[in-house]
């Protein structure tokens, strides 16, 4: 078996921060979405994945997975247009061959493994078996009815009146039957080739379609909110005490707290779960539990909770920021006391002066 991970679309909805950052890379506890994706397929045995790049954001994609700790073959495959997700199978035909393969869509994080899910399709003589969620509005996503049994009676995308509560979530698996499915349909009213009108030609065509329920999280990071949702979970479940760095006899760090190579913390109070990046500096602060920063950054006189805070940023006499995602080299910083909480979505390099 193969993977295709899927790194293009434009990410419009974490704007500004996908200016200048593919949404892929956007970290979650300080690391890029896609390599937990990566984890997780290094996780079912799989050793060859082509990575689907728009030519736009594919040099930044290559050089965050250049480092390979997981050990895999990439190819690395261009898809000049963004022209869905079926398109983008059909773009990879002559990597993926005649084999089954597991696809997944390079921003989407789940909160379990997939090995069992990976498993199931292999004990199952099924063309396809597709991963569900359910959510409270289905209808920004592609949408199943299934029946008692798990098979998929039917599949619509982005439905006005969604048949169930059950969204389709970015990660799916394929036998080969899938590229002749792709081939018979038309782009959808968006202009895209759907990856959900092809399963559904293959149940048309009285093809086997399984589902598999994900019972824990999934997080689709496509805004602020998603994206620091996706980092409170991250961080609750995955952050481990690590404290590297120096911090002064005047600070307290309590709970769990990961802190790289070269972090100083000075006359601060740092309450976990909190994530802190090489070389960033802490000074008479307070850093509250949910956050973030990321490396290089400068933390001074302020007061941060439930926060992603990007490489390089710095938050100066600040009284209190909270739910806020700051991009790469944005300088917040105030110039009189006595603010109230803040509630920011800044991009990156922005400068705000309040
Ligand atoms: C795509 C799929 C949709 C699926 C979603 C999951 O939507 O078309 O069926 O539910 O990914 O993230 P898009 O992100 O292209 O709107």
């Amino acid at each position: 078996m193969k993977a295709l991970v899927l790194c293009g679309g434009k990410g419009t909805r974490l704007r500004p921060l996908t200016y200048t950052l593919p949404k892929q890379l956007v970290p979650v506890a300080n690391r890029p979405i896609l390599h937990y994706v990566m984890d997780q397929i290094r996780d079912t045995g799989i050793a060859e994945v082509g990575v689907i790049i728009a030519p736009e954001t594919g040099e930044k994609i290559r050089e965050a997975l250049a480092p390979n700790p997981w050990g895999f073959r990439f190819e690395f495959i261009l898809q000049e247009e963004p022209r869905g997700l079926a398109h983008a199978v059909q773009v990879a035909e002559g990597f993926l061959g005649e084999e089954p393969f597991l696809m997944y869509l390079g921003d989407n994080l789940i909160g379990e493994s997939i090995v069992p899910f990976v498993e199931e399709f292999n004990r199952n003589d099924v063309e396809a078996m597709i991963l569900l969620k359910e959510v409270e509005d289905p209808r920004m996503f592609g949408v199943a009815a299934v029946d008692e049994a798990g098979s998929v009676r039917y599949l619509v995308e982005k439905p006005k009146e969604p048949p169930s509560n059950l969204a389709l979530v970015g990660i799916y698996l394929f036998s080969p039957a899938i590229h002749g499915a792709i081939a018979e349909i038309e782009p959808s009213w968006r202009g895209e080739l759907e990856i959900t009108d092809a399963i559904q030609r293959l149940l048309e065509r009285g093809r086997k379609v399984r589902s598999y329920i994900l019972k824990r999280w999934w997080l689709d990071t496509g805004k602020k909110d998603d994206l620091l949702e996706a980092n409170r979970v991250v961080l609750d479940e995955l952050v481990k005490e690590e404290l590297r760095g120096e911090v002064d006899g005047a600070s307290r760090v309590v709970g769990r707290v990961s802190m790289a190579e070269g972090v100083r913390v000075r006359g601060s109070t740092v309450r976990g779960p909190v994530v802190i990046g090489e070389g960033t500096v802490i000074e008479d602060a307070f850093i509250g539990p949910y956050t973030s920063i990321g490396r290089g950054c400068t933390i001074k006189n302020a007061a941060l909770e439930h926060s992603v805070i990007l490489d390089n940023a710095k938050v100066i006499d600040i009284e209190r920021l909270e739910d806020s995602v700051i991009g790469r080299n944005a300088l917040i910083s105030k110039c009189t006391r006595n603010g109230r909480a803040l509630r920011l979505m800044v991009g990156d390099d922005a400068e705000v002066l309040l």
